[in-house]
């Protein structure tokens, strides 16, 4: 079907496909007949270009064991696209994992944002699916989608499968922790880790347990933008290639309807607060708190109306339904045998926004309506109803105080030791991740269960991509304690637990950071009920020691950047991320990606 107006010098060139963005070389005209011939190259005929084209984002890698289906979910996602009517062009951007992205995958975050955006921006597609898994993929690409503006459609890998060992379930990385755990304890011979080792991880996928890639998948599916069952069916079932090929015929049914599907319109602030109701009642993972700040700070009409306190309003009447690692006690399989996303969303719908609208343009009430599920005695053990919850609310708190203004988050439902939640002790102060190692065993060091443990510098900026170090282990000679009231300006894995208090804003790399001066012997106090996280100092005191520490950074000649220490400047990426990004409220995102250019 040859489109002779495409070179009619008197027709204007309009529409979609192939025809976006033909601004080179000043014609119009001559830019679509070169971006014809080059495309032909790859064997297109005219019939394949005239249609919608639908961009299918590939992130597999060797290095990405979480996405190694990636290349089965593209020819599933194609046969729905080419089903409908559609044409499907898959190409690659980068890909993180979490073991394999040095430093951190976090401090390459906001990079592979930036490529999912540009490259979104720059090729002639309608409508994009993006196709992500592991922890910091899905929150770059939704970043990036969001920014870009074209209707996206994310398609995650999937979970994996749990293991076996001498008859019982294991799975990465909750398991991984305890296991370790139990090993340095003596409770677990090196033949026994090694057998555990072969069974941590028996197939591709993300975590089996709602760690931050279950946890952004869930989100992702609350924010509308997925089938509901894309959130939990295995990276190896049937229904996961299923999910794909409905996600290619979503794709193609939205490219008729671009303008209204366009993530900017899709997302209201009523579709953030679904998707941090989600968040709190699987308990999900800490790190998505970070995540959402930055997708949410990404939209133009939402950034900075959805922050740290919201997500504790939200807590505050959200009971904690999901009994799943780390929290509870089962693995992302059964979350999906047990109804997954629309059992869960079916039992919260009296708490969620039903008008705030889907991908295909369909508010989530009318999706819901269309998705009965009754659920069954087991379902109902795995995915409680609200009068029979896991935990009552505020699964994952804020906390404000002298040694957070900017705020703080604890993971409530996490907590080991629940006395810890109203607590007060005496600081241990570790300056950085070095002084931690070298010191934390040290049968010299003057800590008992009483202490409250400190680690410095693991924030945005001081230890780049904040790195999830905030579990500080504890001391060898507490033999027998399993939970201290631990602090940092890091992160944790969504797959660990503890009464951690994580993401302290300012970081202690802020030179005015109170955080930053918190010394041996200084008394911290938590407590969850008034949400307050304080150091016992007078705010004269506090003036006094950062007086002091600026004195000393200066006598020392460490570089300063604006406010931020950040030892000599750099260059390329690292140099860009050190005195760009901004502080964990805001998301860890560049200030300069962000819509209202939030420092
Ligand atoms: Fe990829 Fe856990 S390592 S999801
Ligand atoms: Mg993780």
């Amino acid at each position: 079907m040859a489109d002779n107006q495409d070179y009619d010098l008197n027709q204007p060139i309009s529409g979609t496909g192939l025809r976006q963005g033909l601004t080179s070389y000043g014609d119009a005209h001559f830019s679509l007949f070169l971006r014809k011939v080059f495309i032909k190259a790859a064997g297109y005929g005219e019939d394949a270009l005239s249609r919608p084209i639908i961009g299918i984002i590939n992130t597999g890698s060797g290095f990405n064991p979480c996405h190694a289906n990636v290349p089965q979910l593209i020819e599933a996602v194609k046969r729905g696209i080419h089903l409908h009517g559609g044409l499907a062009i898959e190409f690659p951007t980068i890909s993180l994992h979490e073991s394999f992205a040095s430093p951190t995958s976090m401090f390459l975050r906001n990079l592979m944002s930036m490529d999912t955006e540009e490259m979104i921006k720059a090729q002639p597609v309608d409508v994009c699916v993006m196709i992500g898994g592991c922890d910091k993929t899905i929150p770059a690409q939704l970043m990036g989608g969001i920014s870009a503006n074209k209707p996206v459609l994310p398609l995650i890998t999937g979970p994996m499968m749990p293991g076996s060992f001498h008859g019982q379930r294991v799975g990465a990385c909750t398991d991984c922790r305890s296991s370790w755990a139990a090993y340095r304890a003596g409770g677990l011979d090196v033949e026994d880790i090694v057998g555990i080792n072969e069974e941590l991880a028996p197939t591709v996928g993300t975590c089996g347990v709602m760690g931050t890639a279950s946890t952004m998948g869930c989100v992702t599916a609350a924010l509308g933008l997925m089938p509901l069952g894309g959130a939990s069916a295995p990276a190896v079932s049937s229904a996961r290639l299923r999910v794909a090929e409905q996600t290619g015929a979503m794709a193609v049914s939205v490219a008729s309807n671009v303008e209204r599907c366009r993530p900017q319109a899709i997302l209201s602030r009523e579709s953030f607060l679904n998707a941090i109701t989600v968040l709190q009642a699987i308990g999900g993972s800490t790190n998505a708190v970070v995540h959402l700040m930055a997708i949410v700070n990404r939209h133009p009409e939402i950034a900075g109306k959805i922050d740290l306190a919201t997500v504790d309003e939200v807590g505050r009447r959200t009971p904690l339904l999901v009994d799943l690692k780390p929290s509870g006690d089962n693995y992302m399989n059964d979350f999906h045998n047990a109804g997954g996303m629309v059992a869960l969303l079916l039992t919260l719908r009296p708490l969620l926004h039903l008008d705030a609208l889907t991908i295909t343009g369909e508010t989530l009430g009318k999706v819901l309506d269309a998705t009965p599920f009754k659920p069954f005695p087991y379902s109902k053990e795995l995915i409680r109803p609200l009068s029979n919850p896991v935990y009552p609310d505020s699964a994952l708190v804020a906390l404000y105080g002298n040694l957070a203004p900017k705020g703080a988050v604890l993971k409530a439902a996490a907590s080991k030791d629940r006395k810890l939640l109203e607590y007060e002790g005496p600081a241990v102060v570790f300056e950085n991740t070095a002084d931690l190692a070298q010191r934390i065993d040290d049968e010299n060091l003057k800590v008992t269960d009483k202490s409250v443990l400190v680690l410095k510098s693991i924030g945005a900026i001081g230890n780049p991509g904040m790195p999830e170090a905030g579990v500080i282990p504890i001391p060898r000679k507490l033999k027998g304690v399993t939970d201290m009231l631990r602090l940092s300006d890091g992160r944790m894995s969504g797959t660990a637990g503890g009464t951690i208090v994580l993401h302290i804003s300012p970081e202690s790399a802020i030179v005015d950071s109170p955080f930053g001066i918190v010394e041996d012997g200084d008394l911290i106090r938590l407590s969850l009920a008034e949400r307050r996280l304080n150091v016992n100092l007078s705010d004269a005191e506090i003036a006094k020691r950062v007086q002091k520490r600026k004195a000393l950074l200066e006598s020392h000649g460490t570089a300063v950047h604006g406010k931020r220490i950040v030892g000599s400047r750099k260059r390329g990426y690292r140099g860009l991320y050190e005195t760009s990004v901004n502080q964990a409220e805001s998301g860890v995102d560049f200030d300069f990606l962000t819509a209202n250019g939030q420092s």
